[in-house]
């Protein structure tokens, strides 16, 4: 049997303490070391765990000028200029507002003409340059990190992926009216992911109670691909009241 690790976890009250809690762990990872590598997430949950991390910026408590990151994913098919493209959301809520300098940000292209072979070379680019001191994850309603749906194997490496049905309509939140939501991305898979050193999710909000569960008390296995993140040594969870209600084995 493979070993299996407890993440902490850790239960605060609201999505903006969860926030301030995501923010201050990344900030004494760059203090450690300000030219520190990080693996970096997008999504809702993100936006205020970004906003934090400026706001310690802007109070002259921190620099991000010197940091490194790669990004976990990218849908396949939007330029990087598009708003809903990834890349555009990390010089929007990251980037500009809390001075990362924008061509440190590693993320793969959606416009590449062979997505696999961008995915290989991604990968490769990675396990070059890495490990990742701490990868940031959210959680996806479906138990997914990055955009490892359900069904994905622990040894998935980066790799286009098609979306899970509950995925798209999750994320058709963020585009405008009519405007198709990718079916497909690019995305660091479970092993990857893996990889890092340290990994640090933050999940948020009602909508996340049955994947908290999941992950956290269910089987470890491809059902619910973040349950992998108990295979890793180094695993910080923090959840807010609403995510944190479904689990039954509080400490
Ligand atoms: C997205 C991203 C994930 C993200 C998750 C949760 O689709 N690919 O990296 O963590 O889904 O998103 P949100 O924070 O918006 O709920």
């Amino acid at each position: 049997m493979p070993e299996e690790y407890r993440p902490a976890v850790t239960v605060v009250d609201d999505a903006p303490a969860a926030s301030r809690a995501a923010a201050a762990i990344i900030a004494d990872v760059v203090r450690d070391d300000p030219q520190a590598l990080l693996g970096l997430a997008t999504g809702g949950t993100m936006i205020p765990v970004y906003a934090e991390l400026a706001a310690i910026v802007a109070r002259g408590e921190l620099s991000l000028a010197q940091v490194a990151s790669f990004n976990l994913d990218e849908y396949v098919g939007l330029p990087p200029d598009h708003p809903q493209s990834y890349r555009a959301f990390m010089e929007a809520h990251l980037a500009g507002p809390a001075g990362m300098d924008p061509a440190r940000i590693e993320i793969p292209s959606g416009m590449a003409p062979d997505p696999q072979a961008e995915a290989d070379r991604y990968e490769a680019l990675l396990a070059a340059r890495g490990p990742v001191a701490l990868q940031l994850l959210g959680l996806g309603g479906n138990g997914h990190i990055g955009f490892n749906e359900p069904g994905s194997a622990i040894d998935s490496r980066t790799r286009v992926v098609t979306l899970d049905p509950r995925t798209v309509a999750d994320n058709a939140r963020f585009f405008g009216q009519g405007e198709e939501v990718p079916h497909q991305a690019i995305s660091m898979g479970v092993a990857t992911i893996l990889s890092a050193r340290r990994i640090l999710l933050v999940a948020t909000g009602a909508g996340k109670a049955g994947a908290v569960r999941a992950m956290l008390e269910g089987p470890v296995g491809p059902d619910c691909p973040a349950s992998f993140l108990r295979r890793h040594p180094s695993v910080q969870v923090i959840l807010d009241e609403a995510a944190a209600a479904g689990l039954t084995q509080r400490e």
